[in-house]
């Protein structure tokens, strides 16, 4: 029996989740890609990566902007892909553990409206997108701008409300104080930044399976999002 020297070249499968802040994309992004045994990319945490390295050299994103254009450009951002989900490492230090803290949360939305940083942001999830081109990749512009040719695309919503809970339940599983009417004060106010700014603002993609999952389990979610994507890219599964 004769088998071929070379395997054949793995087929591309990149599936986008976009939605606001708290509609459950970042855990249902990690299940979804173990289910389909593929790569898990989290672009958030790219932006709170940077907006950790501005609190640690006390840069203002509102008043500095120029300062953190330049701090995103001399910075790298690497995953440790090993890592399940992959820690993140900005610019040599290990923030993994500080991008859900209150104060980098705090600024991240002005962070993530600086222009020059998308510009970096996007450039270098693109490279990813090549480096893993098996990939379930989650933010606010993934459909939309960073791979417009993804093959199956989702935009995630649920209330304000449903939201906000959710967000207090993670913090307090990571052992955090919660006070949910602050939470959810300032998803609203998140969304507004993410959604109203000039440069890649939060919208749903035309060809996404827009879920609203307000009334939705996470393994229901998780099921849906799994039977859709063999529905519509089964062959490349
Ligand atoms: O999903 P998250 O809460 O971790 O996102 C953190 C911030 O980064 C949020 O204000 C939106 C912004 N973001 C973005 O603008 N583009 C992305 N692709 C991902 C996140």
């Amino acid at each position: 029996m004769s088998f071929p020297l070379h395997s054949p070249p793995m087929q591309r499968l990149i599936i986008t989740l976009d939605g606001p802040a708290g509609a459950g994309k970042s855990t249902v992004a990690w299940r979804l890609a173990k289910r389909l045994g593929l790569e898990f990319l989290d672009t958030g945490a790219m932006y709170r990566g940077l907006s950790a390295k501005c609190v640690e050299r006390g840069i203002d994103p509102v008043t500095e902007d120029y300062a953190v254009v330049e701090l995103a450009r001399n910075s790298d951002f690497r995953f440790d892909w090993a890592q399940d989900p992959p820690r993140l490492n900005v610019g040599g230090t290990d923030v993994t553990d500080r991008l859900r803290d209150s104060d980098v949360t705090g600024q991240v939305s002005e962070v993530a409206a600086i222009p020059g940083v998308r510009q970096v942001m996007v450039r270098d999830q693109r490279r990813m997108g090549q480096e893993h081109p098996r990939l379930v990749t989650e933010g606010r512009d993934q459909g939309s701008v960073v791979f417009p040719e993804a093959e199956v695309k989702f935009y995630l919503d649920a209330t304000p409300s449903i939201r906000a809970q959710r967000r207090a339940e993670q913090l307090r599983a990571a052992g955090k104080k919660v006070d949910l009417e602050q939470i959810r004060d300032r998803i609203l106010d998140r969304d507004h930044k993410d959604s109203n700014r000039k440069d890649a603002p939060l919208v749903c993609p035309e060809d996404a399976h827009r879920i609203n999952t307000s009334e939705m389990t996470l393994d229901e979610v998780v099921e849906l999002l799994f039977g859709l994507v063999h529905e519509s890219a089964g062959q490349a599964l």
